[in-house]
């Protein structure tokens, strides 16, 4: 009798052993994969934005294909763009993707992965402005969206006392259009969308600053960093951040 439980036993025991081993499989349900949580600021197209409840953009879909390489899945956390850093160092998020632009500065608090993308600052005016080139903008109030490199130039070089920092970038378009503000400095992409989704803009020739956009995680988490920058590395060799980028950038 005893023999025979102790047979049961070591069955049963083999059993559980593979029901586990079959969980752990890669192709198995989704229960046990990691969530990789993305900080951003989904106010900023065409890089993260809100279709209805969905978060869509050329940030969230690459982000979507590394959590998926790195055996995962994505979560967008939607903050302030300038609560994504603190958020990312207090291991709120496992990165921030927001259109962010390296800089030694941020590079402080967050280590940057290689770059995807490449931003330009721009200035909207108002087609009837008689603001025609950067050097018209001294004395000018200039909208700007907080913590962005839009509002850290705008503030070096024509004096904080004559910038506004707003939420969002399209909160500094509504200035402008409301003549709170005479010029908003922004990434050169959600210019054009904003100036294609309001009448009488439009965005000044000469561009501010050339920018390097990429991927924020703590510092000093090299295996994450590590991880990002060979799946980054991958997408871009097989032509995937290049079709993302094409689906949202037309030429
Ligand atoms: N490239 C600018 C910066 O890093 C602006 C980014 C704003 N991004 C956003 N999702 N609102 O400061």
């Amino acid at each position: 009798m005893k023999k025979i439980i102790v047979l049961l036993l070591c069955v049963a025991f083999i059993l559980v052993c593979f029901a586990g081993c079959g969980n752990a499989e890669p192709a198995g349900d989704n229960t046990e994969k990691k969530v990789y949580k993305m900080g951003t600021n989904a106010a900023f197209p065409p890089y993260e934005y809100k279709e209805g409840e969905k978060f869509v953009g050329i940030d969230v879909e690459i982000a979507t294909a590394i959590a998926e390489k790195l055996g995962g899945t994505l979560e967008v956390v939607d903050m302030n763009f300038d609560s994504i850093i603190t958020s990312v160092t207090q291991n709120e998020v496992d990165f921030g993707m927001a259109g962010m632009t390296v800089r030694p500065d941020r590079e402080e608090y967050v280590d940057f992965s290689s770059s995807y993308a490449t931003g330009v600052q721009c200035v909207i005016v108002k087609a009837d402005s008689s603001i025609a080139s950067i050097e018209d903008l001294a004395g000018k109030k200039i909208g700007t969206q907080l913590g962005t490199t839009g509002f850290m130039y705008a503030s070096d070089d024509y004096g904080e006392e004559n910038v506004i920092g707003y939420d969002k970038g399209a909160d500094a378009v509504i200035a402008l259009k409301g003549g709170d503000v005479d010029a908003v400095i922004i990434d050169n992409e959600p210019a054009k969308v904003y100036v294609e989704e309001n009448a009488g803009l439009t965005i000044l020739e000469t561009k501010y600053a050339i920018e390097d956009y990429a991927i924020a995680v703590n510092k000093g988490n090299t295996e994450l960093l590590d991880k990002i920058n060979k799946a980054l590395e991958e997408l871009t060799a097989d032509g995937t951040i290049d079709a993302i980028i094409a689906k949202y950038i037309k030429a």
